[in-house]
C-alpha cells in the first residue's frame, strides 16, 4: 500500500510571527503562550482562528512546562519523517523540549540549533494555520538568522520591560530585524506596572511610557501592556496560562487586545508589501 501523503512544513501558514526581545527574561515565552491562546479566541468569517506555537528556544525551551505538557508526551511520528504537533489547549505546538529529555547533553544542541529549528519548522505537520507564533530565544544570534532565512516571517513582536536597559536591548532587537528585513509589527510592554497582590493598587516601579517611546521612535506601534502580576507567573509555572484560566479577567482582556492589534498590524503590513499575483 502506498504511504499516505503527509504534507509537513509551513506552506499553509498564513502568518508567521516571531515573539522576540534583545534581552533575556523579559517575558517572551509568557507573552507568546498567552498571545497564541488569545489569538485562538478570535474569529474570522465566523470561524475561530487556527493557531500554532513553535518554541525556537533550543537551549532553554520553556513552552512544554508553560503549557502543562508532561515529559512523557512526545509528538507522534508519521512515515518516520514528520511530526504531528502536540495539541495543547487548542493550539498546535512544537518544542525541542518534546524531543529531548533533561539528560540530553546540551553540547549537541549548539551546532544543531539551527538544524533543529529548521526541522521543527519543516518536518512538523502544521497544516492550515492563520498564525504560527514563534517564541524566540533571547538576543540577536544564530536562531534569529536561521528563522529569517528559512521561513517567510511576516513580522516580529518585540517584548520589553520599561527599564532603560531592556529598552536599549529592545532597540537592538528592532534594528536586527530591520537588517534581515523582517517588519516589526509592534511592541509589547511587559511588567509595566506592578499590581499589589494585597490591595490591587498599581505602581510603575520601572518607569512609565518606555514602550510607547520606543514604538514611536521606530515608527511602529505599542500593541499593549501587561502588568507585573504574581498570577501571571504562578499560572505560567503551573502550566495553566492565565489567558486560559481567567478568560474574562483584565489580564486575559489585555492579551486579547494585543491579539486584535496584532491581526490589524498583520493585515496592514500585508497590504503595504508589494503584491505579486500569479494567475493560473
Ligand atoms: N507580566 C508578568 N508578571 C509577572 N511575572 C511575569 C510576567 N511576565 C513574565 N513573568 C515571569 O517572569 C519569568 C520570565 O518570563 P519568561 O520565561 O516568559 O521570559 P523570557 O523572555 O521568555 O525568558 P528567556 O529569555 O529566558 O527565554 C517567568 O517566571 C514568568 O512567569
Ligand atoms: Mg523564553
Ligand atoms: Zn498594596
Amino acid at each position: 500500500m502506498a504511504k499516505a501523503v503527509v504534507e509537513s512544513g509551513m506552506k499553509k501558514v498564513k502568518y508567521i510571527v516571531a515573539v522576540a526581545s534583545g534581552k533575556g527574561g523579559v517575558g517572551k515565552s509568557t507573552t507568546a503562550v498567552n498571545l497564541a491562546l488569545a489569538l485562538a479566541t478570535l474569529s474570522k468569517d465566523g470561524k475561530g482562528l487556527n493557531i500554532g506555537l513553535l518554541d525556537a528556544d533550543i537551549y532553554g525551551p520553556s513552552l512544554p512546562k508553560m503549557l502543562g505538557i508532561t515529559d512523557s508526551v512526545q509528538p507522534q511520528v508519521v512515515n518516520g519523517t514528520a511530526f504531528v504537533p502536540v495539541p495543547a489547549h487548542g493550539l498546535k505546538t512544537m518544542s525541542i523540549g518534546y524531543l529531548t529529555t533533561e539528560s540530553t547533553p546540551m553540547v549537541w544542541r549548539g551546532p544543531m540549533a539551527g538544524g533543529a529549528l529548521t526541522q521543527m519548522m519543516e518536518q512538523s505537520i502544521w497544516g492550515e494555520l492563520d498564525v504560527l507564533v514563534v517564541d524566540m530565544p533571547p538576543g540577536t544570534g544564530d536562531i534569529q538568522l536561521t528563522l529569517s532565512q528559512k521561513a517567510k516571517v511576516s513580522g516580529a513582536v518585540v517584548v520589553t520591560t520599561p527599564q532603560d536597559i531592556a529598552l536599549l536591548d529592545a532597540r537592538k532587537g528592532i534594528e536586527m530585524f530591520r537588517k534581515v528585513e523582517v517588519p516589526v509589527l509592534g511592541i509589547v510592554e511587559n511588567m509595566a506596572v506592578h499590581i499589589c497582590s494585597n490591595c490591587g493598587h498599581a505602581e510603575s516601579i520601572f518607569g512609565e511610557g518606555g514602550g510607547q517611546k520606543v514604538a514611536s521612535e521606530y515608527d511602529t506601534r505599542l500593541l499593549g501592556s501587561l502588568p507585573l502580576d504574581k498570577r501571571i507567573r504562578e499560572e505560567g509555572d503551573r502550566g495553566t496560562p492565565i489567558a486560559l484560566t481567567e478568560p474574562e479577567g483584565e489580564i486575559a482582556q489585555s492579551y486579547r487586545a494585543i491579539a486584535e492589534n496584532l491581526m490589524t498590524a498583520l493585515a496592514e503590513n500585508t497590504v503595504k508589501a508589494p503584491v505579486i499575483s500569479i494567475e493560473d
